[in-house]
């Protein structure tokens, strides 16, 4: 049994590592917590979503995870999802701040709302700053920890997103940068992990109209590489990299994830005889 266990311990890149992770019941979120913990880490997933939360605790185990209501607008609730890390797991070392939302489809701005502009900048914003502020508040004590925001290709173009999702995203970056600042002082890593379009459930949601296997296609078609689908899978190995000591060097980045989509202007068609 032991043997066993050390067998399956051997390689795992966030053995002993414990992570809280933000929007952690859908999507991004919910496969990076199944990664992190297949790699040895303990999660706790905090979401509004109470009941999803729970059965991917079961599906994921109790020892290895732990699931809390946490509305990230609220600093009560976001304290205490890095203080039950603390408390069940013994401490804090990587916080993914994943959580987000997005207002209605509504893309001109004279058509949208100050309310819908506000609440998106409520989760995605105000929660990555609490998200840092509560992780920064166990890391900093124990000088060592990675945090990762979970920025968008919206967080380096505009034009592919409403208004309060680019603006919201470009404030994500403002904030991995000063936070890398700060907190690279004592040891502590910010980073960003930034993708294309991905046809999760939220965008399924945004994307109605989309009969199966569009969103892909369409990525695909804009995108510099040609023959690979951009999946839930490649944010969470990329989030595993930045939590793991492999990236111990690596701090303040924007990483993207969208087969060079924002590298290349293509509209010359330089390349297309
Ligand atoms: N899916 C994509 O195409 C895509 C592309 C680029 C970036 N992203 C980013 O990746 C992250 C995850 O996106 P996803 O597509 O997996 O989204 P998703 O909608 O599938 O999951 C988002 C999760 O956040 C939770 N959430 C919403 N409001 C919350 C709040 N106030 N407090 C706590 N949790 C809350 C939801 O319950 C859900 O579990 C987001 O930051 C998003 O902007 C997604």
């Amino acid at each position: 049994m032991i043997y066993d266990k050390l067998l399956t311990s051997i390689g795992r890149r966030l053995e002993g590592k414990v992570a809280v992770i933000t929007g952690g019941v859908a999507g991004i979120g919910k496969a990076t917590a199944k990664l992190f913990s297949q790699q040895g880490c303990r999660v706790v997933i905090a979401d509004i979503q109470d009941d999803l939360g729970h059965s991917i605790c079961n599906e994921i185990g109790a020892e290895m995870s732990s699931f809390v209501h946490c509305d990230v607008t609220k600093e009560d609730e976001v304290k205490n999802a890095v203080d039950e890390a603390v408390s069940r797991f013994g401490k804090l070392d990587i916080m993914f701040n994943n959580a987000e939302t997005i207002d209605p489809p509504k893309v001109r701005i004279m058509d949208n709302q100050k309310s819908d502009f506000e609440r998106v900048v409520g989760v995605n914003v105000t929660g990555v700053f609490l998200g840092t502020k509560h992780a920064a508040r166990v890391m900093l004590p124990a000088k060592q920890g990675s945090i990762i925001n979970n920025g968008s290709v919206s967080s380096i173009v505009g034009g592919i997103a409403t208004h309060a999702y680019v603006a919201s995203k470009h404030a994500v970056v403002g904030l991995t940068k000063n936070g890398a600042a700060e907190l690279g002082r004592v040891g502590i890593k910010v980073n960003c992990v930034s993708a294309f379009a991905i046809a999760s459930p939220f965008v399924k949601n945004v994307l109605k109209n989309y009969e199966d296997g569009k969103i892909e296609k369409s990525v695909e078609g804009l995108a510099c590489l040609k023959g690979v689908n951009l999946g839930e899978q490649d944010i969470a190995e990329a989030a595993l990299y930045f939590g793991s000591d492999e990236s111990r060097c690596v701090s303040g980045h924007n990483f993207v994830i969208d087969g060079g989509f924002t590298v290349a202007n293509t509209s010359f068609g330089i390349f297309d005889q």
